[in-house]
């Protein structure tokens, strides 16, 4: 008869819960109405009266275990199971807040860019950061000893020693990836190149020794400077809404010929406002083009590249370009 009290012990001991549905289980099987520990007060009329009271202690002490180990289990279950957290079993919990991440707003203005360009049926390709002098300037058609390669405030990385090496530098622009493309892949070619620039300039609020620019390059037979034109406008509307005031100035690129400048209107909240260069552009340089095989008879197209730090200067009305790299929480936080 003792025995069969032990039993139910034995068995509630022995019965694993992992989940909210063998808890259900083990509630069921013991603590239920029609449940095991019930059934063991039930043997109490089998007892001889001397012996009662004994059996009713040893029940009672089984009755107590088998509660016990039902409540601490139901606490390993709930945090085991992943559709019950504590705030939607009691709606009242409050909820200790939980860090959630974002995208960098260069990110999301890259992003937009790239939308903008897609629909517009260009891809988009990619090119080292650490490039020889032949990318980043030679083949786009900066002449050998000519200024305008300190004009760039090139970060050297390597000086030629040999007559047939190249100088390493950290790319000064993304253009070098218009020549990578254009030795890649046959015209017609269409699409737009992101990545980072590194130029030897102070830092200040508005210059860093590093930035994102956005190249574009098209070329194919017969392209028009009118094709150039017609993608700048459009990409400016879709950027900065169908109303955006623009202009395109004159300007000199050494691979471009001819060569502008897109300049548009940024209206000051508190009235007036001032014109903001956006990109510079042109059509290629027919030496870009002999300098990678094409045939300048045959092929034409058109470049343009673009800073990301100053269009989401503009877009958020951030007026100091290094918060951009500082990580700090508090900055970054205020885009998600
Ligand atoms: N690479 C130029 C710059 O960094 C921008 C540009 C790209 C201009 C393509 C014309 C065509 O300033």
């Amino acid at each position: 008869m003792q025995d069969q009290i032990l039993a139910v012990k034995q068995a509630a001991a022995s019965f694993e819960v992992q989940n909210e549905e063998q808890l259900e289980a083990y509630r069921l099987r013991f603590l239920s109405r029609n449940g095991e520990v019930g059934a063991m007060f039930k043997l109490m009329k089998d007892f001889q009266p001397d012996e009662r009271k004994a059996a009713g202690q040893l029940m009672n002490e089984v009755k107590v275990f088998v509660e016990e180990r039902f409540k601490s289990l139901e606490q390993v279950s709930h945090s085991n199971s992943a559709t019950s957290t504590s705030s939607l079993d009691d709606p009242t919990l409050i909820v200790s807040p939980q860090a959630r991440g974002g995208l960098h707003p260069l990110t999301t203005m890259l992003d937009e860019i790239k939308k903008i360009f897609f629909r517009l049926g260009f891809t988009v390709s990619d090119g080292p950061e650490l490039e020889d002098d032949f990318h980043n300037f030679t083949a786009l058609n900066f002449p050998p000893e000519h200024p305008a390669r300190d004009e760039q405030d090139t970060f050297f990385v390597k000086k030629s020693e040999e007559k047939d090496e190249l100088d390493l530098v950290l790319r000064t622009h993304t253009s070098p990836v218009q020549i990578r493309q254009m030795l890649k892949q046959e015209p017609p070619i269409r699409s737009i190149m992101p990545g980072r620039v590194y130029r030897n300039e102070a830092v200040t609020y508005k210059s860093y020794f590093l930035f994102h620019q956005v190249e574009g390059l098209y070329i194919d037979k017969g392209v028009s400077m009118a094709e150039l034109k017609e993608t700048l406008i459009t990409f400016a509307k879709m950027m900065y809404g169908s109303s955006v005031k623009y202009r395109m100035r004159p300007s000199f690129f050494p691979f471009t010929e001819p060569s502008l400048e897109m300049d548009i209107w940024w209206e000051q909240a508190k009235g007036g406002g001032r014109w903001l260069e956006i990109l510079g552009a042109g059509m290629v340089d027919p030496n870009v083009l002999k300098s990678v095989d094409l045939d300048p008879e045959i092929y034409s197209g058109f470049a343009f590249g673009m800073g990301i730090e100053r269009s989401a200067m503009l877009h958020y009305g951030i007026d100091d370009i290094r918060l951009f790299y500082d990580n700090d929480l508090r900055f970054l936080s205020q885009f998600n």
